[in-house]
């Protein structure tokens, strides 16, 4: 158990970020830099690093963060070139950074300074080496795109790169992005070094300056295949549809496509990357053991002459049989401790054959609807990447069937999809077979397993602490609640509920009074991924993107960093972090690919077991998202994914089948889309079928914020919560108020038509009274402080206090101040402080009419308002609120003078004005409470 220690979470981030470079070229050992080498740094994202991606993955509030100029200046390893950074200082005066209008609006990257010739020679004479930064965004809401500026390199960087090149030796580009980019110009300019450093969270710059000098040697190993160029992904052609994406290329996603059909278009292979050392695989061998389990042994040597670690990757090619695989599949890996020069360490690594089973969803095996092991020679290959992974040895095993299970989530609109064809020369023709369609409907299965309900027994005064206690069980606790109470439990509010830790996404459980008096707690859920999110202004620790993670091919270093963050979380009186985020990256524009892990399922699935286990050390979890199929922002709410049974289950759903079985996951956030013809969260088969029912998952279930459910055949609609619940789909996340029903959903409809039934709507608030039992919301609501909690409590926080300019306001005789709202800063992150005089003593109300200037209906556009250091509220529009709208908070001014501080989380809000005045004064108030 760790204890938290900012100090020690810093250096273990720090760590990670630097095993998760990824260093794809070095020659001539352009890096390390020379102790004491005199650096040009080249690139204006020197000067804005970026932490993360955009969209409620990236808005973590934290202190500041280092760039990578400044880390390297600090490094006191290097001299980085003060007159080319002031040639850049100076332009980037003209030239400020563009955080764009609002939400999901931030550009992809930022315009890059044109160089002169002048000015890279004399840089080219004054300096030893060049360090070139690229910078790129994306994020929720804002996939990428394949133009200049965001997939492709700018115009300008290609310049940059070119007289760069030209005129120095020693030349490394460091590319600060979430995701992989076109790497084309690699093979044009030929740069010494180039590395992917990713977005490294809060601690990244530093980390970066720790690889660049050599201090720690670079760790990562792609965890997605790098194509010569963006139409060579199989998914090309069947990405960025508004309405409806075919997945033809079924389960040959990443390499699995490229080693089985497409070997030459790829640049760099799936697990590639260097270290500043080199090392030797020997001594391999494979065996089927006596115990069943297939057996791995390799030893890596150190045979250079630095330290480093190195990867070792099992991929497995199976008989072709009658489903068809692809040529390689990655079974298993295993990262070296430090290796010193001229030191080995011996891996003995195994596996249950089983999990090399395939799903046949079309009984061509002779077992439908079964994970089947194919007799025949299963081959492995052990290396360092997929591609140079060199045969080891093969397995004989006979016919199995591993499992039975029963058809779900089966497509319903007819296509093909790929299956490797005739071989030749090693590589297979594409050939195309009509995936298999669904022949069971997921309404008829619910209905034959519907259980009526017993109807409410009426408050008998349990409450759930009895259930924690052993005195009553859940089901007779839950027959107290009447059916509005089932209908109100099911809602989760939000954004900055008052019920919880400020500015967090949602609350849940105990959110009526009627609940509360049940003795259900107050759930408190927060984004994530990548650190806790509080619109408020609360710092927190921002935390190294998911593909970042996922590079380091390390999960005990990230359940290490995890604990971390679950002590935060702890802290911070947060139940749930709304990550991570492990849909595949099945596409390299993907805008959320920065959240998620990687293309191969295996490596996201041991990613977030690792992180879920860290967490539940401290009573506190993950809520692995997004469940299924996020494959693209646009039209995130209605894109629809068509895909075979198949591909969902060894592809899509093995990430979070891993988390369930593997990291005990105990909630879960659906997509917003609809995959095969339902929204997810009202995707029976894939929520009650299969997680519940064949997973034997026992956690809840949320949707994403604002989500959509249909009924087969109808729109998906925001008010349709009675198809969520007949899913099990047990919270509808989030509406402002749930007693009022204040999004008019159809469950008090539904309940009444019997199109949901009662039993439905107990099985969700067990499935949410259940989570509750198991988080610190209980012990929370029962009073109770462990041990750990009040370590917690007196453990300093991670805020840094607020250092925003101040105002002073006064009130005249009136006892009303007018605020000049020009002086409110509106922007991201701004933070405007009035040092507010008043000369009655009483109670004030603070009146703050805005609204929306955002085009993107559903974003989030919160401004929190606090009193000294105490949050009054957060005024939370949504992108479609553009018609002015007023938000009213209550300021006890019992001191002649206190502050009021206003902190804009997101862009995209006016303000028309902001008035505070006298309600009551303090005699008046006095006299109310008979003083
Ligand atoms: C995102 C989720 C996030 C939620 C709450 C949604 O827009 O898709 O990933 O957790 O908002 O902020």
């Amino acid at each position: 158990m760790k204890t938290f220690e900012s100090g020690a979470y810093s250096a273990l981030a720090r760590r990670t970020v630097a095993e998760g470079c990824v260093l794809l070229r070095n020659e001539g050992q352009a890096l390390p830099l020379p102790e004491g080498a005199k650096v040009a740094v080249f690139g204006r994202s020197q000067f804005n690093y970026y932490k993360s991606g955009t969209g409620s993955g990236g808005l973590v509030n934290t202190g500041h963060v280092p760039n990578i100029t400044e880390a390297l200046e600090a490094s006191g390893r290097v001299t980085v070139d003060g007159e080319l950074k002031s040639v850049y200082e100076s332009w980037i005066e003209d030239h400020p950074f563009d955080p764009g209008q609002g939400w999901a609006n931030e550009p992809w990257y930022q315009e890059e300074m044109p160089l002169s010739l002048e000015t890279v020679s004399a840089a080219a004479r004054a300096n030893e080496a060049a360090v070139v930064i690229l910078g790129r965004t994306a994020g929720e809401d804002k996939d990428s795109s394949a133009v200049e500026g965001s997939y492709l390199p700018a115009k300008a960087e290609l310049d940059m790169l070119k007289a760069v090149c030209e005129s120095f030796r020693r030349v490394a580009v460091v590319i600060n992005s979430g995701g992989i980019l076109d790497m084309k110009w690699v093979e044009e300019y030929r740069p010494g070094a180039v590395m992917y450093v990713w977005q490294g969270g809060q601690e990244g710059g530093l980390a970066v300056a720790d690889v660049l000098t050599g201090i720690q040697s670079p760790g990562g190993r792609l965890s997605d295949t790098i194509a010569r160029d963006i139409s060579d992904y199989p998914a090309a052609g069947n990405f960025g549809s508004e309405s409806r994406n075919l997945y033809p290329e079924d389960v040959y996603v990443g390499y699995r496509y490229f080693e089985t059909f497409a070997p030459d278009k790829v640049l760099y292979p799936f697990g590639f990357g260097l270290t500043y050392t080199t090392f030797e695989l020997s001594n391999q061998s494979v065996s089927l053991g006596d115990d069943g389990n297939i057996w791995l042994s390799v030893t890596v040597g150190n045979t250079g002459s630095r330290p480093g670690r190195e990867v070792v990757q099992v991929y497995c090619e199976a008989p072709q049989g009658k489903l068809g695989q692809p040529a390689r599949s990655l079974c298993h890996f295993a990262k070296t401790r430090e290796l010193a020069p001229g030191e080995q360490q011996g891996f003995s690594l195994f596996f249950t054959p089983s999990a090399l089973a395939s799903y046949d969803d079309s009984g061509v095996t002779g077992h439908k609807s079964a994970w089947v092991l194919e007799g025949g020679e299963y081959t492995f290959y052990i290396g360092t990447d997929v591609r140079s992974a060199e045969k080891v040895g093969s397995v004989t095993l006979e016919e199995t069937v591993v499992e039975q299970l029963e058809e779900a989530c089966a497509p319903v609109t007819p296509f093909d999809r790929l299956r490797p064809g005739a071989p030749q020369d090693g590589i297979y023709s594409k050939a195309y077979e009509p995936a298999p369609l669904r022949t069971v409907n997921p309404m008829d299965r619910r209905n034959e397993k519907l259980i009526k309900s017993e109807g409410c027994t009426g408050d008998k005064g349990y409450k759930l602490s009895d259930v924690a206690d052993s005195k009553v069980n859940m089901e007779d606790f839950l027959a107290q609640l009447t059916d509005d109470d089932l209908c109100c439990i099911v809602r989760g509010e939000g954004m900055c509920s008052p019920k919880v830790t400020p500015g967090t996404a949602g609350a849940f459980g105990g959110v009526t009074k009627r609940l509360l008096d049940f003795g259900i707690p107050t759930g408190c859920c927060a984004d994530g991924p990548s650190g806790i999110r509080m619109d408020c202004g609360t710092h927190a620790f921002a935390m190294p993107n998911g593909t970042l993670m996922a590079c380091t091919f390390d999960p005990e270093l990230v359940s290490e960093l995890y604990e971390y963050e679950g002590l935060e979380l702890r802290k911070n009186k947060v139940d749930t972090l709304l990550g991570p985020g492990i849909n595949i990256h099945r596409h390299p524009l993907n805008g959320r690919n920065f959240e998620y892990f990687s293309e191969d399922p295996l490596l996201t699935g041991r990613m977030a077991a690792s992180q879920l286990n860290a967490m539940h050390k401290y009573g506190v979890t993950g809520t692995i998202k997004h469940f299924a199929c996020n494959s693209q922002e646009f039209h995130r709410h209605d894109v629809e994914a068509v895909i075979s049974e198949r591909a969902l289950r060894e592809i899509y759903l093995r990430p979070f089948e891993i988390a369930v079985k593997a990291g005990a996951a105990r909630s879960i956030m659906t997509s917003y889309n609809p995959v095969n013809g339902l929204w997810s969260a009202s995707n029976y088969d894939l929520l009650t079928t299969i997680l519940h029912g064949q997973w034997g998952y026992t956690g809840m279930v949320m949707t994403d914020w604002w989500a959509k459910s249909n009924d087969e055949g109808q729109e998906g609609e925001r008010t349709n919560t009675a198809a969520m619940v007949r899913a099990q789909n047990d919270l509808f996340m989030v509406v402002p108020d749930s007693a009022s029903n204040a999004m008019h959903d159809n469950s008090a409809e539904g309940l009444e038509k019997g199109t949901v039934d009662r039993w439905e709507y107990i099985r969700s608030a067990g499935n949410i009274c259940n989570f509750l039992l198991q988080s610190p919301a209980l012990q929370r609501l029962r009073g109770i402080e462990t041990e750990l909690d009040r370590a917690l409590s007196e453990a300093p926080s991670l805020d840094d206090g607020d250092s925003a300019e101040m105002f002073y306001v006064e009130a005249g005789g009136d006892n009303r101040i007018d605020f000049d709202v020009s002086l409110i800063g509106l922007e991201k992150g701004d933070n405007t402080r009035f040092g507010v005089s008043i000369k009655e003593q009483g109670l004030y109300k603070l009146t703050l009419t805005l609204r929306s200037t955002d085009s993107n209906d559903v974003s989030q556009l919160p401004l929190s308002v606090f009193q000294d250091r105490n949050l009054l509220g957060t005024a939370t529009l949504t992108g479609a609120q553009r018609d002015w709208e007023t938000a009213e908070f209550n300021v006890m001014g019992f001191s002649g003078n206190f502050y009021l501080r206003f902190f804009a989380a997101q862009t995209g809000l006016e303000l028309k004005s902001v008035t505070l005045e006298l309600v009551k004064t303090l005699q008046e108030l006095q006299k109310e409470m008979g003083q």
